[in-house]
C-alpha cells in the first residue's frame, strides 16, 4: 500500500512544473543577478518576473516584495526591522499566544532587550478578542504582529478588522501569512496589511525561499546588511532558482485557488465527518467555519498523540501532533494550551493537513486505519 502524506502544513512536495521551471537556473542560467554582463542579465529578468508573480498572488506591487530565505526570516525581518526603525517612537509590541515560534521567539528576544511585549490570550477557537487588542494599544505601541491563519488549527484571524484598528492608531500591522498564502485569497493592499511574511515551501516551491511584503512607506531596518540587493532591504546574492520556483508556485496556486480550496474543504470535511461517525469522544480544534480549507486538527480523548502518530507512521500515514513530549510527559502545544482544551483531549491532538496530491482514496484509507488504532490505544 502506498504512503500517505497528510502533513502539508509542515511542508509540501515541489510541484513538477515548479521543478521544471527552476532547474535551468542551476546549470544554464547560473549568473549573479547583480552582474551587468549577459549572464547576469539573463537571470535578473527571471527574478523580476518571479517578483511580479508573488506580488500578484499577495495583492501588492512588485517593488514591495523582498525575497528572503524562508518565512522565519521574513517574520524576523518584520519584527526586528520595525522594532529597530521605530525605537524612538515606542517600545511596545502586541502579538498573540498562538503565533508561530518565528514570531514568538523574535518577540521574546526583543523582550530581553527591553521591549514591552503584550501577548493576547485566545478563546476556545484560538482567536484573540478585538476588544482586548484595542485595550492593549497605548501611546508607545509600534507594532501589532498577528497571524493570518494558525499553522496548527487552521483558524483564520479577522485580519481586516485587525488592520483597521492598527490603521486608526497609525501602528504598523505585520501579518504572518505563511500558512494562508496560496490557500485562501490574500490582498495585502485591500486588507490593509503593512508587512506580510510568506514562504515558498508551503505552496509547492522548494525550501529555502520566502518573502516579506513591505508596503511602501513602512519604516523598516534590514535584518541582513550587505550588498544593495533587494533595493538595499536584504543583502546577499539572491537564491535565483528558489525565487524563480516561488514565482512559478504562486502562478500555479493563483490560477486555481478557489477550486483547490473547494476540493480540499471537501476532503477535509469527509475526513472530519468520517472520524466523527466512526470514533467516539473526538473534538475538532480550531474555528468550525473560519478555518483553512486543508487543515483538520482533531483530539482523541484518552489517547497519547505521540503513540497515535507513531502507529499511523507504521501504517505509512504522515501527520503531525499538537503535543510534544517534555521531560517524560506529553504536553499540549502552546497553541492548544492557549485554547484551554480539556486536558483529557489535549494530549491526543493530531493535525491532518492536506494538499495538492491528496485524494479521496487517501482519506478513505485513513478512515479505515484510524478507528481500530484509536480503540487499541484506548484499551492498552
Ligand atoms: C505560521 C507560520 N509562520 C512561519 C513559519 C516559518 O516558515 P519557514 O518554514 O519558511 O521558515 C511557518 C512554518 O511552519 C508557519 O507555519
Amino acid at each position: 500500500m502506498g504512503l500517505i502524506y497528510m502533513d502539508y502544513n509542515a511542508t509540501t512536495p515541489v510541484k513538477p512544473a515548479v521543478l521544471e521551471a527552476l532547474l535551468p537556473f542551476y546549470r544554464l542560467q547560473f549568473g549573479n543577478p547583480s552582474s551587468i554582463h549577459w549572464a547576469g542579465r539573463q537571470v535578473r529578468g527571471a527574478v523580476e518576473e518571479a517578483r511580479e508573480r508573488v506580488a500578484a498572488l499577495a495583492g501588492c506591487e512588485p517593488v514591495e516584495v523582498v525575497f528572503t530565505s524562508c518565512g522565519t526570516e521574513a517574520d524576523n525581518m518584520a519584527i526586528m526591522g520595525v522594532a529597530s526603525a521605530r525605537r524612538g517612537e515606542g517600545n511596545h509590541i502586541i502579538t498573540s499566544r498562538v503565533e508561530h515560534p518565528a514570531v514568538l521567539n523574535a518577540c521574546l528576544a526583543l523582550e530581553q532587550q527591553g521591549y514591552d511585549i503584550t501577548r493576547l490570550e485566545v478563546d476556545r477557537y484560538g482567536l484573540p478578542d478585538l476588544g482586548e487588542l484595542a485595550a492593549a494599544i497605548n501611546a508607545r505601541t509600534i507594532l501589532i504582529s498577528l497571524m493570518f491563519a494558525n499553522n496548527e488549527t487552521g483558524t483564520l484571524f479577522p485580519v481586516r478588522e485587525i488592520a483597521a484598528l492598527a490603521a486608526v492608531h497609525r501602528i504598523c500591522f505585520h501579518c504572518d501569512a505563511v500558512q494562508a498564502f496560496g490557500k485562501v485569497p490574500i490582498d495585502v493592499k485591500r486588507m490593509g496589511i503593512g508587512l506580510a511574511a510568506l514562504s515558498g515551501h508551503k505552496i509547492g516551491a522548494p525550501k529555502g525561499v520566502g518573502a516579506l511584503v513591505v508596503r511602501t512607506g513602512t519604516k523598516l531596518h534590514p535584518l541582513l546588511y550587505g550588498g544593495p540587493q533587494e533595493r538595499n532591504r536584504r543583502g546577499g546574492t539572491e537564491n535565483v532558482a528558489g525565487i524563480v520556483a516561488f514565482g512559478k508556485a504562486c502562478e500555479l496556486a493563483g490560477s486555481g485557488i478557489a477550486d483547490e480550496a473547494k476540493r480540499l474543504a471537501f476532503l477535509c470535511d469527509r475526513l472530519e465527518r468520517g472520524i466523527g461517525e466512526r470514533i467516539p469522544h473526538t473534538r475538532v480544534n480550531g474555528h468550525p467555519t473560519e478555518r483553512l480549507p486543508n487543515t483538520l486538527n482533531i483530539s482523541f480523548r484518552d489517547v497519547a498523540a505521540d503513540s497515535l502518530l507513531l502507529n499511523l507512521d507504521l501504517a505509512g500515514i504522515a501527520v503531525s501532533s499538537g503535543s510534544a513530549c517534555s521531560s517524560g510527559t506529553l504536553k499540549a502545544s502552546h497553541v492548544l494550551a492557549a485554547m484551554s482544551l480539556d486536558p483529557a483531549y489535549a494530549r491526543g491532538s493530531v493535525r491532518f493537513s492536506l494538499g495538492a496530491e491528496s485524494t479521496e482514496d487517501e482519506v478513505d484509507r485513513v478512515l479505515a486505519v484510524l478507528p481500530p488504532l484509536v480503540e487499541r490505544l484506548r484499551n492498552s
